[in-house]
């Protein structure tokens, strides 16, 4: 078995953002086929595709209406497997979206619900409950849906009159189903049997684990995102949020891609803490990865930094699975703002127009060091879309334009995901930098986009996209991501600085401190921003190193 999923690195490709094809403003699957040689050229093994299925669009397409077909706007199924294939030639593998939590409540199944009764089997499948207080007029209890208000909305009856009350944990669009019906694990197996079938060499699984609900759906008091800002114990974890019961369901899963040959993968988006807790999604006969969100809400500090390698690479191993890394997807803030910002001072959440602005000359220095430092660590590296080029996040959308349903929902209290999913450039002196042939973007795209335009770094030194090449060709030469585990160097460890050996590879590693001098004899082999004079590392800078 090749396991190529042990150490790859799988570039995230958000549909409506990647290339658009027709003119219509939307990324479409034609557009990401026609693009796959600029992905291949670049050096990744894997594209993961987020959600093309039918659907209304409420969540970006997390708002599945049918699992087993393609959304228009994006194609068809023709040009999915169109898709599958030109990418298999090119030597990438795919990795597609599974959105088992919840469908949209535009899915066969949730509206044969609302047309039946209470107690119904088509009610089964999704959570619905009688309301509380008089008339059962108060919802069922007292969860919050992450994008902001109650997780509950209450159905009219067949005859009209005010019924029960269904749950979903994101937009009220997005009915949580319940994984106690067996319907559901029929349906979810049938899906992935049917993108398996297609050549779908994995799948990345959206809110992994949320899927089982602690059983009588007790109070939950704490609303913080994602289930909460107190610490969470053995004694005490959220009804909702990483219980015990799904892994059984993976277990299922596992059994289910292991049937067929290629190496098919699984890897988990689940927000759980500590990582001891995530790791648990990745024991042998569950899922193969998980994504690692403690390295991405990681400070840029040595301190920090090493804290959350070392955790990752150990708790990893501990259970035979490769660590991940990310540091950007289309939920948060690209790193290349994020880290534009005094360390540890910024979270996740957007950036509006009103808030501080982050430094871009200094944020994308710090991301550049921040990646050659993520793509020498053994396990799999993400990537999202256009970070490659260094782009930033737009943090000047207006109001009007906004469409995640989190700014909606918490009455524009937050700022939203927005602007990390802005069309990329592709060609500086084209309309709409090269998205598309008509000019029109779904979202407006910032001047800042022009010059860091792919056809403006393509074959430029020092630009961040051949740094990128350059480091995924070296990752490849040395095997950068093989092995699972980490071995610091003493003394290029100090209150700003980190030195690591990878193999023959040293990675040195300045996290804002006075410049590092280099040990004697060694080769540079890459670096993500200018050395000093003398050839000594500057703040905020990373550099890889050979014969030390
Ligand atoms: C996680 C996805 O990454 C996010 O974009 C989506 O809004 C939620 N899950 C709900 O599906």
């Amino acid at each position: 078995m090749t396991e190529w999923w042990r150490d790859a690195v799988v570039y995230q490709v958000y549909p409506r953002s990647f290339a658009d094809s027709d003119g219509d403003g939307i990324g479409d699957l034609p557009g990401i086929t026609s693009r796959l040689p600029a992905l291949a050229a670049l050096g990744v093994d894997a594209v993961w595709l987020s959600p093309f299925y039918p659907s209304p669009q409420n969540d970006a397409g997390y708002d599945v209406s049918d699992y087993r077909d393609v959304e228009p706007i994006f194609g068809t199924l023709d040009d999915a497997d169109t898709l599958i294939a030109r990418a298999h030639e090119l030597g990438l593998r795919v990795v597609v979206d599974i959105v088992p939590n919840h469908t949209s409540s535009e899915h066969r199944w949730f509206q044969a619900a609302l047309a039946a009764a209470p107690g119904s089997r088509e009610r089964s499948r999704y959570h619905f409950q009688d309301g509380a207080g008089e008339g059962g007029s108060v919802p069922p209890n007292n969860w919050r849906s992450v994008f902001g208000g109650p997780a509950w909305t209450r159905v009219r009856e067949a005859d009209g009159s005010p019924g029960q009350w269904y749950l979903h944990m994101f937009d009220a669009t997005q009915p949580d189903l319940s994984w106690d019906s067996p319907d559901v694990h029929e349906e979810f197996a049938t899906t992935l049997r049917f993108w398996l079938d297609r050549g779908a060499d994995g799948f990345r699984i959206d809110v992994a684990h949320a899927m089982v609900k602690e059983p009588g759906l007790p109070d939950w008091d704490d609303d913080g995102p994602m289930g909460g800002t107190a610490e969470i114990t053995d004694d005490r974890r959220p009804p909702m949020w990483d219980r015990e019961e799904v892994h059984e369901i993976y277990r299922e899963w596992r059994r289910i891609v292991d049937a067929y040959d290629g190496d098919r993968m699984l890897v988990a988006e689940a927000w759980v803490t500590p990582y001891s807790r995530l790791a648990r999604y990745t024991r042998p006969d569950e899922l193969h990865q998980a994504f690692n969100f403690d390295h991405c809400v990681a400070p840029w500090q040595a301190a920090a930094q090493r804290e959350v390698l070392t955790t990752s690479v150990v708790g990893s191993a501990a259970v035979g699975a490769p660590a991940t890394w990310v540091l950007s997807n289309h939920d948060i803030v690209r790193h290349a703002s994020r880290f534009g910002f005094p360390p540890a001072s910024r979270g996740l959440g957007g950036i509006g127009p009103s808030d501080p602005q982050p430094d871009a000359e200094l944020g994308l220095r710090r991301a550049r060091a921040a990646t050659l430092l993520m793509l020498a660590l053994p396990g799999s590296a993400y990537l999202y879309q256009g970070e490659e080029l260094g782009l930033p996040e737009h943090t000047s959308l207006p109001g009007e334009v906004r469409q995640d349903p989190t700014w909606f929902r918490t009455h524009q209290a937050e700022i939203g995901r927005d602007g990390c999913r802005v069309p990329i450039p592709w060609a500086a002196g084209a309309p709409s930098y090269g998205f598309g042939p008509s000019g029109r973007t779904w979202l407006p795209q910032p001047e800042a986009y022009g010059p860091l335009a792919r056809d403006r770094q393509d074959g430029v030194a020092g630009s961040t996209l051949e740094m990128y090449r350059a480091a995924l060709r070296l990752r490849r030469e040395y095997g950068l991501g093989r092995g699972d585990s980490l071995d610091w160097v003493p003394e290029l460890c100090g209150e700003q600085s980190l030195g690591l050996r990878r193999g023959d590879v040293t990675v040195v590693v300045n996290f804002g401190g006075p410049d590092l001098t280099l040990p004697l004899g060694a080769q540079v082999l890459l670096t993500s921003g200018a050395m000093s004079g003398g050839g000594a590392v500057p703040s905020d800078t990373t550099v890889w190193l050979r014969g030390t």
